[in-house]
């Protein structure tokens, strides 16, 4: 998008997965290769926006041009996404793990020693969720959602922009056979108050660049 569609606006967004670590050499996280938020964050550069990407553990170079903050856990991710606001728009694509576990031990987990037969849990932060009911200018004035789902995608996604509380939710198809999960493309329908629009497959770039122009349209009304 030539001519900076979005110069001066900032934006937030969340991309990979977050490790939530049990012992030093385990931890729980979600499948996410950080893919899609990577491209928005490139994409959302491109177009003259200034960019904080706060990502967890990916195989995936920083952008250059925009503010880099790698972070670990769903605590860390909140704390760095509070950080970085306020801002005009938060996209949060991040795979964040729901639950962590209970207690992290200082030292390996060892069969020899009895091992571990359950791991008891506690909820993370939904950073999504606290962002979209924050008040005031901390809010962004558009919260961006994701929504991955494997069936009866519309139906749980719009219900999930209704429970967070967020703007907009854009809602893939990560079932078998897509190639969404840590392939290169990408299928979304987005969902807002005024309806939904589904777009066709294509590549996660190009699925960035069309959020984009739907952001600018957004701004321009
Ligand atoms: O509830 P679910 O995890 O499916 O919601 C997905 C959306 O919520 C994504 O935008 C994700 O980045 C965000 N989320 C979050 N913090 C969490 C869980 C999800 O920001 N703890």
């Amino acid at each position: 998008l030539p001519g900076g569609d979005l110069s001066g606006r900032t934006i937030l967004i969340t991309a990979g997965p977050t490790h939530e670590p049990l012992d030093p050499v385990r931890y729980l996280a979600n499948r996410s290769s950080g893919k899609q938020g990577y491209a928005l964050a490139c994409a959302c550069r491109d177009a003259g926006a200034r960019v904080t990407l706060v990502s967890g553990p990916t195989a995936l170079s920083p952008p250059s041009g925009v503010r880099f903050i790698g972070v670990e856990t769903a605590r860390e991710m909140e704390a760095a996404c509070l950080e970085a606001l306020p801002v005009d728009v938060g996209i949060f694509c991040a795979a964040v793990a729901d639950y962590r576990p209970e207690i992290e031990t200082a030292h390996k987990i060892k069969k020899e020693r009895g091992g571990l037969s359950s791991i008891p849990l506690t909820e993370n932060p939904d950073i999504l969720k606290s962002v979209s009911r924050m008040s005031g200018e901390h809010r962004p004035t558009l919260v961006i959602g994701f929504a991955a789902e494997t069936d009866d995608v519309i139906g749980h996604a719009e219900a999930k922009r209704l429970r967070k509380g967020c703007d907009w939710i854009v809602a893939n198809d990560v079932s078998p056979g897509t190639d969404t999960m840590g392939g290169d493309n990408n299928t979304i329908t987005i969902l807002t108050d005024n309806g939904e629009e589904t777009l066709p497959q294509m590549s996660k770039d190009d699925v960035a660049r069309a959020l984009v122009s739907r952001i600018v349209a957004a701004f321009d009304d």
